[in-house]
């Protein structure tokens, strides 16, 4: 089975996970970055990236390489922004056809609620095989975290 964690981190959390993921499933990992970076301040970002989601924004993403083709799995990593999945993803799922494609996501947020991201993500998809939600998660709390995405691993490895 060849995968790919396919991820937008703001803050480190999601890509903490995305490494986590890749060890366990030797999959290979894209990280989507803006060609114009968000803000830094945390007022700022509250409000551009906030917006950006709510609004549905599609911001320009920095050049990177992709060829679905390559994989069994697309594995989708988000934080939550206002409820919904980050911004650069709704730009990588327009230009990037894997609709047809085995996808699984999971999303970091402050509060565990990514049921309306879910939700969303899913109608995209003709098979969407595992979904987790994590916690602000990182080095310091991943002892809480390893069940959740080792189930999640385990899930994807058993529907492909
Ligand atoms: C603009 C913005 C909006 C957010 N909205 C939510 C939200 O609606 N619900 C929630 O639980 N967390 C929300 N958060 C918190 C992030 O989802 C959470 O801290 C996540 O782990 C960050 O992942 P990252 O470090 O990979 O960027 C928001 C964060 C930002 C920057």
């Amino acid at each position: 089975m060849k995968a790919i964690v396919v991820y937008f981190s703001l803050e480190g959390h999601t890509q903490y996970i995305a490494e986590e993921i890749a060890k366990n499933l030797k999959a290979d990992t894209l990280s989507l970055k803006t060609a114009k970076a968000y803000p830094k301040g945390k007022l700022a970002r509250m409000f551009w990236c906030g917006k950006s989601a709510v609004f549905g924004e599609k911001p320009k993403l920095a050049p990177y390489e992709f060829d679905a083709s390559k994989y069994d799995v697309v594995i989708l990593g988000t934080p939550i922004w206002a409820g919904s999945h980050a911004a650069p993803i709704s730009t990588f799922l327009e230009k990037n056809n894997i609709g047809g494609h085995k996808v699984a996501i999971y999303a970091c947020s402050a509060s565990g609620d990514a049921q309306k991201c879910f939700e969303q993500l899913k109608n995209k998809f003709e098979e969407v095989i595992a979904t987790v939600s994590l916690i602000n998660p990182n080095k310091q709390t991943y002892a809480e975290d390893i069940s959740k995405v080792e189930a999640f691993c385990k899930a994807i490895q058993e529907r492909i």
